[in-house]
C-alpha cells in the first residue's frame, strides 16, 4: 500500500483496481487484528470540513481516525467558521493543512476537492462534492458487493433513482465499468445518468452503452413488465467490456426488455431523491423506482441484494430492512472499515509508507490539455466558475462527433462553435480543426462560445482572408482524432 501514501483521493479514478483490491484486504486485517492497528496513527490529526450535512461519511472518518489513535478537528457547521466572513475554499484548505495530516473535505461545488487538493499541502480526500463524486462510499460499496459476491467482475448491478445528482452513482458506476460490472441505469422520471457521465464511461473505460425495456425491473416502479402504463422510463445499459455481450438482454428480437433468471443474483442500488439539488420549484415525479415488501415476493427477486447509501427516504420501504437480502446497514458499516484502511494508507503509518510521501498527486488527465484562460465551463455549479480566481481552468480535448472540452474539475463537456489561433487572429468553426491539424499546437488555440465572442476577443472570421489559413487542398482531413496526438507532439 504504500503508493498511496501522501496521495490525495479526489475521484475513484485516482486509485487503481489493484489499490482497491488492497484496501479490502488492508480492511479484513483491521477487522481480525484490531490491536496490531490501534495505535498506528498516534499523534496524526484529520481534519473534517463538511461544508454540507452529513452522518455516515463525517463520524465513519472520525470514529476510524480516532481507532487509529489519532486525533480529528472538525468543523461540520460552516456557519460556524469563518467561511461566513467570506473566506474563500483555498484559504480555508491552506491553513487548516497547517494544521493537520489530512482534509476530509465535503463540498456543494463540483470540483471542490479538486481544488482543495491544488492548494493543500496535504492530502485531501473527496467526502462529497456537488452532484459530481463520493469516491469513499464507493469504496464502501465495492467492498460489500466484494464480500457479498466474491467477486466484482461479471457482477449484475442496477443502478436505480436519482441518476443526475447521485454522485455515489458517479463514481460507482466508473469503478464498476473498470471491474467488468455489467450495469444497468433504472433513473427516476427525469433523473436520467447525466450525459458526461456516459461518455466517460464509453470513452475512458470502453463500455458500451444501450437504452432497452425495463422488463422486470418495471416492478419496481409498481408496474408488471407488460403493463401499459408503465412510466417513461428506459433502462439504460451498460456492457463494460468488449465484446460486448448483452448478459442481461438474453432475449432476441426487437423487444430487448431486462430479464433474469431466479437463479441469477442482480444487486439493487437504491438512491434517494437529491431534492437539495433540484431548481427550485421542482415537483416530485411520480415515477420514482421503490424497494416494498411486495417487490421481494416477486419470483426474479428471489437472489437480489439490496444496497442503498442511505441516508433514505420513501424509494426503501422499512418493512425490507428485516429481509437478509437487505445489506445497507452492513455497508455502512463497511464504509466506516474501509476509511479506516484508506486512512491508514494515504497517512502512510507503517513505517515503509512514510519515506514513499507524495504530496499533491492527483488524477492524470490525458493530453492535450486547453488551459483555459477565458472560457468557462458550462456548469454553473463548477467550483471553476464559483472561485474563478483561484481555478486553473483546464480541459481535455476530445473529438466526438465534435470537438469536446472537458473540465478537469467536474468533468462536465462543452461544444464550443469557434476556435481561433492566437498566432494569426484568425477564428473558424471548430470542426475545421481536422483540416488545420498538421499546423496549430494547442497552446495556440482559443475557444469560443460564440462568434461574437471571438470578435470581441480581437479574432477575424475564417472567410475574411482565406489565404491566410491553410485550405482543404493543403491538408488531409482526418477524423479519428489523431490529430490530437499530432498537435501536442508538434
Ligand atoms: N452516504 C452518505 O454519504 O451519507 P452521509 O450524507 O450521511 O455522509
Amino acid at each position: 500500500m504504500g503508493k498511496l501514501a501522501g496521495r490525495s483521493v479526489i475521484s475513484i479514478d485516482d486509485l487503481t483496481n489493484e489499490e482497491i483490491y488492497q484496501l479490502f484486504e488492508l480492511a479484513d486485517s483491521m477487522e481480525t487484528n484490531e490491536s496490531t492497528f490501534n495505535r498506528s496513527g498516534t499523534g496524526r490529526i484529520a481534519a473534517t470540513l463538511f461544508y454540507e450535512p452529513s452522518t455516515r461519511t463525517r463520524l465513519s472518518f472520525e470514529a476510524a481516525m480516532q481507532r487509529l489513535g489519532g486525533g480529528v478537528i472538525s468543523t461540520w457547521d460552516m456557519n460556524a467558521s469563518s467561511a461566513v466572513k467570506g473566506e474563500s475554499l483555498p484559504d480555508t484548505i491552506r491553513v487548516v493543512a497547517s494544521y493537520s495530516d489530512v482534509i476530509i473535505l465535503r463540498h456543494p461545488w463540483e470540483g471542490a476537492a479538486q481544488i482543495a487538493g491544488e492548494y493543500a499541502s496535504v492530502p485531501v480526500i473527496n467526502a462529497g462534492d456537488g452532484g459530481h463524486e463520493h469516491p469513499t462510499q464507493t469504496l464502501g460499496d465495492l467492498y460489500t458487493l466484494h464480500k457479498q459476491h466474491g467477486n466484482l467482475r461479471g457482477l449484475k448491478v442496477a443502478l436505480c433513482g436519482d441518476l443526475q445528482h447521485g454522485r455515489t452513482v458517479h463514481s460507482l458506476a466508473f469503478a464498476l465499468a473498470r471491474f467488468g460490472a455489467d450495469v444497468v441505469f433504472v433513473p427516476g422520471e427525469n433523473k436520467n445518468i447525466p450525459t458526461y457521465v456516459l461518455h466517460r464511461l464509453e470513452r475512458d473505460f470502453g463500455a458500451t452503452i444501450t437504452e432497452k425495456g425495463l422488463g422486470i425491473l418495471s416492478a419496481l416502479f409498481g408496474q408488471r413488465d407488460d403493463d401499459e402504463n408503465t412510466p417513461e422510463v428506459n433502462a439504460i445499459y451498460m456492457t463494460p467490456t468488449k465484446p460486448n455481450q448483452l448478459a442481461l438482454f438474453p432475449q432476441e428480437g426487437a423487444k430487448m426488455d431486462f430479464r433474469i433468471s431466479a437463479s441469477e443474483s442482480l444487486s439493487i442500488y437504491v438512491t434517494r431523491r437529491q431534492v437539495e439539488r433540484e431548481e427550485k420549484g421542482s415537483k416530485a415525479s411520480s415515477g420514482y423506482p421503490r424497494i416494498t415488501g411486495e417487490t421481494l415476493k416477486l419470483r426474479p427477486f428471489k437472489n437480489i441484494s439490496i444496497l442503498h447509501p442511505l441516508p433514505r427516504v420513501d424509494e426503501l420501504a422499512p418493512e425490507v430492512d428485516k429481509d437478509p437480502r437487505g445489506l445497507y446497514f452492513r455497508q455502512a458499516a463497511n464504509g466506516y472499515k474501509i476509511r479506516m484502511a484508506l486512512l491508514h494508507s494515504v497517512l502512510g503509518l507503517d513505517s515503509e509508507e512514510k519515506q514513499n510521501s507524495v504530496i499533491g498527486y492527483s488524477r492524470p488527465a490525458k493530453e492535450p490539455i486547453y488551459i483555459g484562460n477565458d472560457f468557462k465551463c458550462v456548469n454553473s455549479l463548477c467550483v471553476a466558475n464559483k472561485l474563478s480566481e483561484f481555478a486553473h481552468n483546464r480541459f481535455e480535448i476530445f473529438r466526438s462527433q465534435n470537438y469536446v472540452l472537458r473540465c478537469l474539475y467536474c468533468d462536465h463537456e462543452s461544444e464550443p462553435p469557434f476556435v481561433g489561433n492566437i498566432e494569426s487572429h484568425i477564428y473558424y468553426p471548430t470542426h475545421f480543426l481536422d483540416r488545420f491539424r498538421p499546423f496549430v499546437k494547442v497552446t495556440n488555440l482559443r475557444f469560443f462560445t460564440s462568434a461574437q465572442e471571438a470578435q470581441a476577443a480581437g479574432f477575424r472570421p475564417m472567410s475574411a482572408s482565406p489565404a491566410e489559413e491553410p485550405t482543404l487542398e493543403d491538408t488531409k482531413t482526418l477524423n479519428d482524432g489523431s490529430w490530437i496526438h499530432a498537435i501536442h507532439s508538434s
